[in-house]
């Protein structure tokens, strides 16, 4: 990687605030912020510089204050602020991001709400983000986008600046179709296409990759290959990252005497009392009051460790002014002074309850002072306090009470995995944990901890980054150089300068887009325009090669002077000629192949058998898309079984699966349509693997385009049939300015 990372995120590296006449400048709360900040300073010498762009928290007052600040984020922090007005930072970050995405991302749907005012204001800072970036970014800069409020960001600079290779990370969960059909269709399309606009996607957990990826499948019908996605010109990846932590930092600094002398201090305070800790930025997502009601009813029914233990809780301030981190904060007061009013006396203080953040060696020191640290949000993405908290232990003992919804849980499974809404399985584990063996603690942590120091801060960063490299420089077999700019001046000058030319061309999916209903997809009048007017172009035959039959074909196109050619091949109907077979193939066979299609038809709602005169075929295209993928694969399967050793052949086009004889496909009737011929000029369009036949069987020389997102041989591609349709009448226009020769 030659160029620097540029890295882009709402919330940059420091939060500056007002204090009193002055600005504070202070390290910005939350994993990513301290997380991308330890990976970005701890790189190698060497390894390319950096920018990172974010919004410092704070709207300038003056012209001499945010000069101020633009110059210290410069030159101290390597950042550039973007800074947020009053108004978009309420419907932005408050509304947007944090009272939808967030409680929709965590599974708190019923804390979600939806306004337009505050999707239009997330699309607009989302410019102003991508704007920034644009500015900064040069040729050989990778952009590094970073989690839920800025999902758009990838998409806007990809149109921008299509070569700059784009990573995007999620921090936060990705949920499943289910709840993330919540959103309005218009947002759900733009968040994904946004997301899309990076090469590599970046997930915590499998879990997340996969739910990301059945969305894509469900929203935009888009299939992968194993995470990989076909994107008509290019590719993108969808994988899976676990953020670890800087291990060496947090070890290292357990040892330093300022930590111990912090531990000492705190240890005076406990008594030599088992101490449970637990610390999080104050939100709903982390669990906080369930962790105290396991606190209480610990102590309720275990009375031999009321005086014998304390909960030293940290709850850092975060989004204070939205209405449910407000009333969090409220409940969390009554229930810490409920508990604290309950079990506590002159001699024993049963929470130590701190409403502040803690700097790193204070962190740290507290990390060290747990004998068990309680850990259980009810959903979090990854959670980088767990991990901490081992790498603290250089002596191996501690046990790890920890949240089965936390990312973190995947890597860390010999801590002890609890269910944050099951009290009553919290306080098992609080009473296992402090009865613990310290051998047994060490056992367990030695393993986690040889994980964590595996695969760190680094390795994550590094893995990511070279992902986003070698997806970006791959130009798999199949990609396709979009029709634009020179290739489509050279395609045009081409056409203009043939004499004798063969225009090959699919209908649905290429010509007009898919309906769900087939009928529907009558050609609309500028369409057949377009076709009369190729095909009145002196010297030119068009062929329209579909999988449509005879009398559908007729209807809509039987006044147009073009070939057409029906069922992939089976029969032709040369211009003002009549209909005959291509080869003679029998049909008999239709009966016997008919009962397994009707079977998956009854099987897979939306879905039906249509029977053509040589072929017949099953269609999915208004079907859940997820049943019907395996449902199609089974059909196949049961289909391939039954026709071996006859003269049958299976194919599965876009959204269908089509049984017909051998050797009847569009290719070999394209070719019949050209006999005795000799083009300088062949052009072929398709948008599914019907037209993979019709591309192969043509001579080296033809332009094959394929249209649409799918896997396909031909050398161009175009994203929608409207492309073609234009492109199309492009041609008609160089034919007619043509010079006269
Ligand atoms: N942190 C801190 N001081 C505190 C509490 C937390 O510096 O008093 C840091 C901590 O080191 C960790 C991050 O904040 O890296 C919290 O990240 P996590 O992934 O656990 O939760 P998030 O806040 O991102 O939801
Ligand atoms: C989580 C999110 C981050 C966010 C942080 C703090 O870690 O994933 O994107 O920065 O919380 O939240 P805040 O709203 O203060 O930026």
């Amino acid at each position: 990687m030659a160029g620097r990372i540029v890295v882009v995120s709402n919330r940059g590296p420091v939060t500056v605030s007002r204090h009193g006449g002055g600005l504070g400048f202070h390290s910005s709360t939350g994993g990513l912020a301290s997380g991308l900040e330890d990976y970005l300073e701890g790189r190698a010498d060497g390894t390319p510089g950096y920018i990172w762009i974010g919004w410092p928290g704070i709207a300038p007052r003056s012209s001499a204050e945010k000069e101020v600040v633009e110059r210290r984020l410069r030159g101290e922090y390597s950042s550039r602020p973007v800074f947020l007005a009053e108004s978009e930072f309420k419907d932005y970050y408050e509304g947007f991001c944090n009272s939808n995405i967030w409680p929709l991302f965590h599974y708190f749907p019923s804390y979600a709400s939806f306004e337009s005012t505050q999707w239009r204001a997330y699309r607009d800072v989302n410019d102003r983000f991508a704007e920034a970036a644009l500015s900064d970014l040069e040729p050989g800069d990778t952009l590094w986008v970073h989690d839920y409020q800025l999902m758009l960001v990838p998409g806007i600079v990809r149109k921008a600046m299509p070569e700059i290779p784009i990573g995007f990370f999620l921090h936060i969960p990705f949920p499943s179709y289910e709840i993330f059909r919540l959103l309005p269709s218009r947002c759900r399309e733009d968040l994904l296409q946004g997301m899309l606009g990076s090469d590599l996607v970046g997930f915590h957990t499998h879990d997340y990759t996969q739910y990301f990826l059945r969305c894509v499948l469900n929203v935009l019908g888009l299939e992968n290959d194993l995470g990989r996605l076909n994107l008509v010109d290019r590719v993108a990846e969808a994988d899976t990252f676990p953020m670890g932590i800087d291990f060496g930092r947090f070890s290292d600094a357990s040892g330093t005497g300022h930590v111990k002398g912090i531990l000492s201090g705190l240890r005076q305070k406990t008594h030599g009392k088992k101490v449970i800790v637990s610390v999080d930025r104050l939100d709903y997502t982390k669990g906080i009051k369930n962790r105290l009601l396991a606190f209480d009813s610990f102590l309720r029914n275990n009375p031999r460790w009321r005086t014998e233990v304390v909960l030293v809780m940290v709850v850092v301030p975060s989004r204070g002014d939205a209405s449910h981190y407000r009333q969090m904060r409220r409940e969390i007061n009554e229930l810490v002074g409920r508990i604290s009013g309950e079990f506590g006396s002159i001699d024993h203080v049963p929470i130590f309850f701190q409403y502040k953040r803690l700097d790193f060696d204070h962190l740290v020191a507290f990390y060290c002072l747990g004998d068990v640290a309680l850990i259980t949000p009810i959903r979090d993405g990854m959670n980088l306090i767990a991990k901490e908290f081992l790498a603290a232990r250089n002596d191996g003992t501690g046990v790890l009470v920890l949240s089965e919804m936390a990312g973190a849980a995947k890597e860390l499974g010999e801590s002890l995995l609890v269910n944050p809404n099951d009290v009553e399985g919290m306080v098992a584990a609080l009473i296992e944990a402090v009865e613990m063996p310290v051998e047994e603690q060490v056992r367990r942590n030695r393993i986690m901890r040889k994980r964590l120091q595996e695969y760190g801060l680094a390795e994550w960063g590094d893995d990511f980054l070279s992902s986003v490299a070698s997806v970006h420089g791959a130009r798999p077999d199949s990609a396709k150089l979009l029709l634009e700019g020179p290739a489509r001046e050279n395609l045009l000058a081409a056409f203009g300068a043939a004499s004798r030319r063969f225009m090959l061309l699919d209908y649905d999916g290429t010509l007009v887009p898919i309906e769900e209903v087939p009928e529907a997809a009558v050609p609309p009048a500028g369409l057949l325009e377009t076709l009369g007017c190729l095909a009145a172009v002196p010297g030119t035959d068009v062929v329209m090669a579909s999988g449509r039959d005879m009398s559908t074909l007729e209807d809509w196109f039987g006044d147009l002077d073009i070939h057409l050619i029906a069922e992939h091949g089976a029969s032709i109907r040369r211009r003002n000629g009549e209909w005959e077979p291509i080869r003679h193939a029998s049909d008999e066979w239709k009966s016997r192949v008919a009962p397994i299609l009707d079977r998956s038809a009854r099987r897979l709602p939306g879905s039906f058998v249509e029977e053509k005169r040589y072929s017949i075929a099953w269609h999915y295209r208004r079907s859940d898309p997820e049943f019907a993928a395996v449902m199609a694969k089974k059909l196949v399967d049961d289909l391939m079984q039954f026709t071996a050793n006859t003269n049958l052949q299976v194919m599965q086009g876009r959204k269908v699966v089509e049984v017909r004889s051998k050797g009847v496909d569009k290719g070999s009737a394209a070719l019949e349509t050209m006999a005795g011929e000799q083009p300088d000029f062949i052009f072929a369009a398709g948008d599914d693997r019907t037209d993979e036949d019709l591309f192969a069987a043509l001579p080296e020389g033809a332009y094959t385009v394929s249209i649409g997102p799918l896997k396909s041989r031909a050398e161009f591609g175009l994203r929608h049939p409207d492309d073609l349709v234009s492109l199309l009448r492009e041609m008609c226009a160089v034919y007619a300015a043509r010079p006269e020769t």
